[in-house]
C-alpha cells in the first residue's frame, strides 16, 4: 500500500515511526508543513486550507490511504477533510478516544496544542467526567527548535501530579516524553496517540518498506531532529506545495 501521513512539521514522525513499526512493509509518503508551523494556535479556516493542500498534494502521488498524524488537524477538521477527498482518511484522536473510553480510572489529563483544546473534543467525548484539558502550545516551537524550557514542563505536570492518565494530544509530545515522566508520579500513565491509531488499523504488508519523506522547509536543524527519531533509510524533499 502507499500510505500518506501529515503533520505541521516532526511531530507526525512519531506516528510514522510507529506505523513503519507495525506495518513495515509499505511504501510511505510524509509530508511536514514546516513553512507553515505551528498549526496549533491558526483559525480553523486556514487549518482547513493548509490541510486541503496536502490532501491534493497525496492524490497526485496516488496515496491508497491518509493518515492525519496531527492532533489539532484532527480535532479542527477531520469531517470536513473525510467530505472532500475518495481517498479512505483516519484521524488520531477517534482511536484515542474510543481506547480510552475502554478502560478504568479516575481522571484523565490532556496535553494539546490550544486549538485542539478549544474544540473540547476529549471532554465531550470521553465517557469519563474528570477531564482535565490543558493547552501546552509552547511545547511544540520547543522541540521543533530544540530548544526545551524544562521549567515550563515541569509546571504543566505540577498541575496533573497526582492523574490516572494523561493523553500526549499532540503528536509532538512523544518527543519529549523521557522529559515530561519524569515529572510525574509513576502512577500515572502516558497514552501516545499513535499506538492507538496503529491498533485500531488492519493494514496489508504487501510491499517493501520506502519512505520519501516531504517538507515544505528544510533546514539542518530539522535533518538533524529527523535523524534523532527515525532510524530508517529514506528520502528527503523539500517540496513547498502551497
Ligand atoms: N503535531 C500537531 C498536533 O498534533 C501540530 C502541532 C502544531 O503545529 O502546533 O497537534
Amino acid at each position: 500500500m502507499r500510505i500518506g501521513v501529515f503533520d505541521s512539521g516532526l511531530g507526525g514522525l512519531t506516528v510514522l515511526k510507529t506505523l513503519i513499526k507495525m506495518y513495515p512493509c509499505n511504501e510511505y509518503i510524509y509530508y511536514g508543513d514546516t513553512k507553515n508551523l505551528p498549526y496549533g494556535e491558526k483559525a480553523k479556516e486556514k487549518l482547513f486550507e493548509l490541510s486541503l493542500n496536502i490532501i491534493k498534494f497525496f492524490e497526485t502521488k496516488k496515496v491508497d490511504l491518509i493518515i492525519i498524524a496531527c492532533g489539532t488537524i484532527s480535532s479542527c477538521c477531520f469531517k470536513e477533510l473525510k467530505s472532500i477527498t475518495n481517498i479512505p482518511i483516519y484521524d488520531i484522536i477517534t482511536p484515542t478516544i474510543n481506547y480510552l473510553n475502554k478502560l478504568n480510572y479516575q481522571n484523565i489529563a490532556i496535553f494539546a496544542t490550544k486549538r485542539t483544546i478549544d474544540t473540547h473534543i476529549f471532554k465531550k467525548n470521553l465517557h469519563q467526567k474528570q477531564v482535565l484539558e490543558i493547552k501546552t502550545s509552547e511545547f511544540v516551537p520547543m522541540i521543533e527548535n530544540k530548544n526545551l524550557n524544562l521549567n515550563i514542563i515541569k509546571n504543566y505536570c505540577l498541575k496533573i501530579i497526582d492523574y490516572d492518565i494523561l493523553v500526549l494530544g499532540c503528536t509532538h509530545y512523544p518527543i519529549i516524553e523521557k522529559e515530561i515522566k519524569s515529572y510525574l508520579n509513576n502512577k500515572t500513565s502516558i497514552i501516545n496517540m499513535a499506538n492507538c491509531l496503529v491498533n485500531s488499523l488492519n493494514l496489508t504488508n504487501n510491499n517493501s518498506l520506502k519512505v520519501n519523506l516531504y517538507f515544505s522547509k528544510l533546514d539542518d536543524n530539522l535533518l538533524e531532529n529527523i535523524n534523532s527519531i527515525l532510524d530508517i533509510p529514506y528520502n528527503i524533499i523539500e517540496n513547498d506545495n502551497q
